[in-house]
């Protein structure tokens, strides 16, 4: 039924580079199992209904996913195949060109968890098949990765619908070990109870699907502490390496500033704010505020707990952490250099047009 509805719906544009993955895989013995007409279709009409344009193919073969995802995506995205075999990611470069997707796609090799930390900006939608059973060791960062709002499709959840209905039993466990129906149940359930992500699965053909929630909004009250995205003593003296850093851990240390003074910018009610350490301790962290709701990579959240998260987390580590909070007033980047932060100017990039994407991503509530 699934491919007489696939057929129905225009029939699978991309059934030779399907066939080309099946033989592949029959002649290499390796994990290269395609996701199959229905799955990408259904796939490309989540990309075409989020407009995705900005997409990530864990685990992309031959490439079959990558050319349904760009196809769906049209003719601005560019989508990202990662793929841990040199072989199966120099085969899809060629296979790419000669579909006339050369434009559309490119390629990394490397495993996704190796791949996606070296990644910049933040994705529209992810699709993952680099995992079966185990809750994949990538997930976090991938998330990371995704805007809010963002969608990641995932294959591989018949597995989900085969240990709850206690199928197909023997036949996982060749490539999963034994155990696998619980493993993935515990991905499931992981994925469920998750607070920065809804997940959906559908049965057929069989498709899991998590949204990425909006960013922290005013009544979101436990805003997360700067520190917690400290960068390494590497990212301090490497602006280039901070800059490679996903948009939040980027936007809450090293360019908190930034992002405040752009969030002013749009809203003249707010100030900027600096919450400065005494000498000899580390812990600035700069935000905007109204005086009751203050702004920062959390999204909006109120000043008083926003203080009090980087107050605690700072004299957890040390207990007698004292600081200031320093107004700015007058010329900014006089504020930024006064404060020990760089002015914008000195970032790799345009770092205002970063920081406004950002704020677009996160603010649907201000
Ligand atoms: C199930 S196949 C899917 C192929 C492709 N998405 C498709 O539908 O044709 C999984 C692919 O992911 C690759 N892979 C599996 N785990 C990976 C990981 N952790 N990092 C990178 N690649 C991985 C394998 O080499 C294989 O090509």
């Amino acid at each position: 039924m699934n491919d007489q509805l696939l057929d129905l719906a225009g029939g699978d544009r991309f059934a030779d580079v399907r066939q080309l993955s099946s033989e592949h895989q029959k002649d290499h013995g390796c994990g290269l199992h395609n996701a199959g007409g229905p799955v990408m279709s259904t796939v490309a009409g989540i990309v075409r209904s989020a407009r995705a344009q900005r997409i990530l193919d864990l685990g992309s073969g031959l490439g079959y996913s990558t050319l349904w995802l760009a196809d769906a995506a049209g003719p601005a995205c560019h989508v990202t195949g990662i793929d841990a075999d040199p072989d199966h990611t120099q085969d899809a470069t060629l296979i790419a060109a000669q579909q006339g997707f050369a434009d559309r796609i490119s390629y990394l090799t490397g495993t996704v968890a190796d791949v996606l930390p070296t990644l910049t900006g933040t994705y529209d939608l992810i699709h993952d098949d680099a995992w079966f059973a185990d809750k994949p060791d990538h997930l976090d960062t991938a998330l990371d990765l995704l805007r809010d709002g963002g969608t990641m499709t995932m294959a591989s959840w018949f597995l989900l619908f085969d240990a709850l209905t206690q199928s197909q039993q023997e036949k996982w466990e060749s490539f999963a070990a034994s155990g696998w129906q619980q493993r993935t149940v515990d991905y499931a359930e992981h994925l469920a109870t998750r607070s920065d992500i809804a997940v959906h699965w559908i049965t057929s053909p069989p498709v899991g699907i998590a949204t990425k929630l909006d960013g922290p909004s005013v009544d979101l009250g436990s805003p997360m502490a700067a520190t917690s995205f400290r960068r390494t003593p590497e990212q301090v003296a490497d602006v280039v390496l901070a800059w490679q850093r996903p948009d939040r851990p980027f936007f809450a240390a090293g360019a908190c500033h930034i992002l405040a003074r752009q969030f002013t910018r749009r809203h003249p009610d707010f100030t900027i704010v600096a919450i400065r350490p005494k000498p000899g301790w580390s812990g600035n962290h700069v935000f905007a505020t109204n005086g009751t709701q203050a702004f920062d990579f959390n999204g909006m959240s109120s000043e008083a707990d926003l203080i009090r998260a980087n107050v605690e987390a700072s004299r957890a580590e040390s207990p007698d952490w004292e600081f200031e909070l320093i107004p700015a007033t007058g010329e900014f980047d006089a504020f930024c250099r006064s404060i020990n932060c760089r002015t914008a100017s000195l970032y790799p990039g345009d770092v205002e047009a970063r920081a406004d994407n950002f704020i677009n991503s996160i603010t649907s509530a201000v």
